[in-house]
């Protein structure tokens, strides 16, 4: 922390010369137009863990597809989860769909600007309270995301482990203090840009940041090792066998739970591959479909890295007379119309092509 300074001053200062610098500089982004808080609120939900580039025409679809609060109110979870495809963490969507309902059912439409109510609603924490509402109605909330907290800890010298509970309460403290009042959605903003185009986790653009004078990490030269984080274990690789059976040019699709992972989209039926062997798997698919699997030569191998755990899916096609899993509402026989428009994993897409050739064989 600073020594022997005035606090206030230095406050002051920081606040100042951050928002005259955001508003010379900052980025020129879709929802930074928007004045709708339905609109602000869905391109923080959509900015959570993922990068504004990536957020942009997924943003812009969505708008264009559900323009309104209302619009969104009226729609099935399905529809949205299409839109979603490929944007990852399908459970901020769901999670936004059932909140957005909410909205419309007891507070007439309106997003409730009392960080009270807003929290209460599906999906919605700290950090998307303080965004939303502090953009959408200038309330003086401090919103803290990883640029945020890379920020305030090279500001400020912060040189706890950034992993435990405790640092990130001396973090949320410490942007609250810093938190301009009078334009906390702006400053807010200017801090988030600040650690997107600045104040980068690696390569600082230190020659380029108006806060040099006042960056503790700068002046001691350690801004790129700042935030610290105790390295998290490594992450573990999941081996799975997935099976593409038809039917009368159709095949067998499993919707997932909408709880877990991936939620509510769909996929071929799938097991555990482990190191079985092929009439191990043949075994396990024919328990999971009540009727013998038998499997031919495997296509193709589809990867993908979550934060927390690698799948690689090895993809067979089968043949089963006449699968009857259990759960029949989760399980359907799709057709090629199907296949285009329900919701998949992304990593799901470069096998739908070959999917679609064999129902049209
Ligand atoms: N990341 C999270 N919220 C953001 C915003 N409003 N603008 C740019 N990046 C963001």
């Amino acid at each position: 922390m600073h020594d022997n300074v005035d606090t206030k001053l230095l406050t002051e200062g920081i606040r100042q010369k951050l928002l005259s610098w955001y508003d010379q500089n900052h980025r020129d982004l879709p929802w930074r137009r928007e004045t709708d808080p339905y609109r602000i609120w869905l391109s923080e939900v959509m900015l959570q863990q993922t990068r504004v580039n990536t957020v942009i025409p997924y943003y812009l679809r969505f708008l264009d597809k559900f323009p309104t609060l209302s619009s969104l109110a009226n729609a099935d979870e399905q529809e949205v989860l299409k839109l979603w495809e490929g944007l990852g963490y399908y459970a901020r969507g769901r999670n936004f769909l059932d909140a957005v309902k909410e909205v419309q059912g007891t507070y007439g439409g309106e997003v409730p600007s009392d960080p009270v109510d807003f929290k209460k609603l599906r999906g919605v924490g700290d950090y998307s309270s303080a965004a939303v509402l502090s953009i959408a109605y200038q309330k003086p909330l401090a919103a803290v995301d990883g640029n945020v907290v890379r920020v305030t800890c090279r500001l400020f010298l912060i040189e706890d482990d950034t992993t435990k509970s405790s640092t990130l309460k001396l973090i949320k403290g410490t942007a609250k203090n810093l938190l301009d009042p009078h334009r906390p959605g702006d400053f807010n903003q200017a801090m988030m840009e600040m650690g997107a185009v600045i104040c980068l986790p690696r390569n600082p653009q230190c020659l380029k940041c108006i806060l040099t004078k006042e960056c503790l990490a700068y002046q001691r030269g350690k801004a790129e090792e700042l935030p610290l984080r105790k390295k998290t274990g490594h992450i573990p690789t999941i081996e799975y066998a997935a099976a593409i059976i038809t039917k009368e040019r159709r095949c067998l699709l499993h919707k997932r739970d909408r709880n877990g992972m991936l939620g509510g989209l769909w996929e071929l039926p799938f097991i555990k591959k482990k190191n079985k062997k092929k009439n191990e798997l043949e075994e396990s698919f024919s328990f999971l479909l009540k009727n013998v699997v038998t499997l031919k030569k495997r296509i193709i191998q589809l990867n993908h890295t979550f934060s927390h755990q690698h799948w690689k899916v090895s993809v067979y096609p089968a043949e089963s007379p006449d699968p009857s899993p259990d759960n029949k509402k989760n399980w359907r026989w799709a057709n090629t119309e199907d296949i285009s428009s329900l919701p998949f994993p992304k990593f799901y897409h470069p096998l739908l092509p070959d999917i679609l050739k064999k129902l049209q064989q």
